[in-house]
Order: structure tokens, then C-alpha cells, then sequence
């Protein structure tokens, strides 16, 4: 089998490419990358040299680059994760997330119609739902509210991804998944910014009254979905992922600094998101009872792991951070940038 992951020096996707080096050791995976600012091949560093992981750099969007991949590599199924994936970025800057996000994924399902690849995995989010009140969860029958343009442009690339299969039959299967946390995250995301920012003693900006309530899931779990619903899922479906662990924000931030031993006078409420949503929560039920899947993590513990590896990685984050690591990529793997395929 050869698949090819969108996205995959970004964080979930470069836990996804060694998951899938480890769980299917016989596949071949691909990994189209544009490497952004979110992308470094870094992630994948201990893959260096593995003949079954191929990187290519390039966008998505480029029919001239991604079907002469997709033949050449005889790619059966597509694991599509590249996006723009911070709201905060999309409140500052939508343009990026609506080319990206949206033609992009277009551009790559037809790319993928032409060349009949046999599956491709739309990986979405649950931030397509909008907000919940203090009840419920989404079903994948709840209704599509998004608020954000981040979350608008997930919407209708998971649509159009769907509509690929009512219109012309593509073997699609969307996963709407909740916030994962774990290794390799960019620092502007809530967990690793305030491991990093407590690290510095910096302030920890906690937005509005802190009362935010997200469902977490740690990266592994969320792959081992991806691999069920690639395997397993059927054709034309949605399947809700979550961690089963809702936290308000400002007990998470408040759990970090235990953990790193410093002190809470360094939270600092700040001017809320614009249009930030309340409550994220996830009704699992149709992947348990279709796919069998359920998280293996327990938040505290697999918090408590993360948080250890951002501590014991300062490298990692400095260079990603700093925009070392771009001219680092430059010297270091000139030649990958042509690709492999
Ligand atoms: P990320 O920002 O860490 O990684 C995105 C990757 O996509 C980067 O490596 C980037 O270089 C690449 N990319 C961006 N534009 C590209 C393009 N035009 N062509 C090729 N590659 C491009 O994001 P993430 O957190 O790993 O999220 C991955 C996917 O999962 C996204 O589709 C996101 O919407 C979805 N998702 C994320 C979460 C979460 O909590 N992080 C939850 C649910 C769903
Ligand atoms: P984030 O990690 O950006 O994910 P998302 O917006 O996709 O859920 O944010 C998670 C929550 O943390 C969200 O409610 C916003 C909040 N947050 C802060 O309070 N401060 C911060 O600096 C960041 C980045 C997020």
C-alpha cells in the first residue's frame, strides 16, 4: 500500500508519518509538504534515510507537481491534513486559510479523481460545529456553524470533499476530530505557548476569562483514528474524534505551571478572541460503535508527558520559533528540496 500524507512535517502529520512507519512497516508513505511556517522537516529527523518515507516539497494546490506524484508513486489512498490550521492567523490574515484550505483541497481532490486514487481522508475538525452552550455534544448530524474563518475554511473543504463523493463517486471519508496536543506542536498553540512562555517567565495570555472549554485528545490517539477510518471507515461518512477530556483553558494553563514549578502570578487575562468559541465537545459514539476506536491517553498523565518533552526539546522549539530553522532546512537538506519523487 502507498499512501500519501498531506501536511506531514506539520504536527499532526509528522506523528502520523512515523505512526504509520511503525504501525505499517510494508507501506509506503509519502509526504507532500509545502513547509511553511508550521512545516519543519525536523519532525521527521529520526526518519532520515528510511527509503519508505519519501518527502516531496510543494503546495498542494499544484495539479502539475501532485499528479505526476500521485502516478509515478502509485498512491492508493490520500491522508489530507496540510491546511493553515490557527485561528488566531485567520482572524489576522483569512486570504491564506481560503486559498490553502479550500482551493487547495480542491485542486488536490481533482488531482486525485483523475488519477483514481482508490480512498482519500479529508481530516477535518470539530470546529466546524461552532459553539456549544454548558450541555451536549456534536453529533455528526449537529448542525455546521463555524465561526471563524479558520473553521468556515475547514467547513466547506470538508463539503467540497464530500461533494467529490456525491457527485462523482470518490471514495471519501471526512474525520471531524477535537484539540490535539503532544509533541512536535508549534508553539503558538495554547499547550506548548505557555510551556514555552513559563519556561521564560514570560506572561501567559489567557484569553477572555480563561472559561473556554475544549475536548483534548492526544496526537497518537487522533492517529490511530486516522489509520481506522483509512482502513475501515465507509465511503461518504463523517466521524466525530474525541479525547473524551474536556478542560477549561485556564485549568490547563494553571496545570502546566505545576508541573514546570512556576507560579500562577504569571497568567495574565487578556482581551478575548474575536468571535471565540465557548465550548468544544465530542460525541464519539459512531467511531466507537463503527471502528472500534477509542482514546488509549489519559489527559493528566499524557499531559504531564508533553509537557516534559517541550522542557527536554528546547532546541526544537528555539529553531522553530526563531526562523532558524528555515535557513537550518536550507543547509542542511538542499537537495531534499527537489524531492525524491
Ligand atoms: P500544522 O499547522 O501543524 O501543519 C500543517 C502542515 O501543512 C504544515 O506542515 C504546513 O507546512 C503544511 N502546508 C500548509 N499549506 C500547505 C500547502 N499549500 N501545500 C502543502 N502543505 C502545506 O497543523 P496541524 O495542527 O498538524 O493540523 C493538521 C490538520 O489537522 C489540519 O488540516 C487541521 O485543520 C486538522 N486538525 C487539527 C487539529 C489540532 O488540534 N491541531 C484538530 C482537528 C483537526
Ligand atoms: P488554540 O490552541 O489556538 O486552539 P483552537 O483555537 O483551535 O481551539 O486555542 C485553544 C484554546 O486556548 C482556545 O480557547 C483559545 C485559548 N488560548 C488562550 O487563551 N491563549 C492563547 O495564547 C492561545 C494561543 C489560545
Amino acid at each position: 500500500m502507498n499512501v500519501l500524507v498531506t501536511g506531514g512535517c506539520g504536527f499532526i502529520g509528522s506523528n502520523l508519518v512515523r505512526y504509520l512507519r511503525r504501525e505499517r512497516p510494508e507501506w509506503t508513505v509519502v509526504n507532500l509538504d509545502l513547509l511553511t511556517y508550521a512545516g519543519n522537516l525536523e519532525n521527521l529527523s529520526d526518519l532520515e534515510g528510511d527509503p519508505r518515507h519519501v518527502f516531496v516539497r510543494g503546495d498542494i494546490s499544484d495539479r502539475s507537481l501532485v499528479e505526476p506524484l500521485l502516478s509515478t508513486h502509485a498512491i492508493d489512498a490520500v491522508l489530507h491534513l496540510a491546511a493553515e490550521s490557527h485561528v488566531d492567523r485567520s482572524i489576522l490574515g483569512p486570504e491564506v486559510f481560503i486559498t490553502t484550505n479550500v482551493l487547495g483541497t480542491q485542486r488536490l481532490l481533482e488531482a486525485c479523481r483523475a488519477q483514481r486514487v482508490k480512498r482519500f481522508v479529508m481530516v477535518s475538525t470539530d470546529e466546524v460545529y461552532g459553539s456549544l452552550g454548558p450541555t451536549g455534544a456534536f453529533t455528526e448530524s449537529s448542525p455546521l456553524q463555524p465561526s471563524s474563518p479558520y473553521s468556515a475554511s475547514k467547513t466547506s473543504s470538508d463539503l467540497v470533499a464530500l461533494a467529490y463523493h456525491h457527485t462523482f463517486g470518490m471514495d471519501v471519508v471526512v474525520t471531524r476530530c477535537s484539540n490535539n496536543y503532544g509533541r512536535y506542536q508549534f508553539p503558538e498553540k495554547l499547550i506548548p505557548l505557555m510551556v514555552v512562555n513559563a519556561l521564560h517567565d514570560k506572561p501567559l495570555p489567557v484569553y477572555g476569562d480563561g472559561a473556554n472549554v475544549r475536548d483534548w485528545l492526544h496526537v497518537e490517539d487522533h492517529c490511530q483514528a486516522l489509520l481506522r477510518a483509512l482502513e475501515q471507515g465507509r465511503a461518504g461518512e463523517v466521524y466525530n474524534i474525541g479525547g473524551g477530556a474536556e478542560r477549561r483553558n485556564i485549568d490547563i494553563v494553571k496545570a502546566i505551571l505545576g508541573l514546570v514549578g512556576k507560579p500562577e502570578s504569571l497568567i495574565q487575562y487578556v482581551k478575548d478572541r474575536p468571535g471565540h468559541d465557548r465550548r468544544y465537545a465530542i460525541d464519539p459514539s459512531k467511531i466507537r460503535a463503527e471502528l472500534g476506536w477509542t482514546p488509549a491517553h489519559t489527559f493528566e498523565q499524557a499531559l504531564a508527558e508533553t509537557v516534559r518533552w517541550y522542557v527536554d526539546h528546547p532546541t526544537w522549539w528555539t529553531r522553530v520559533m526563531s526562523g532558524e530553522y528555515l535557513r537550518y532546512f536550507e543547509t542542511q537538506y538542499r537537495g531534499r528540496l527537489q524531492g525524491r519523487a
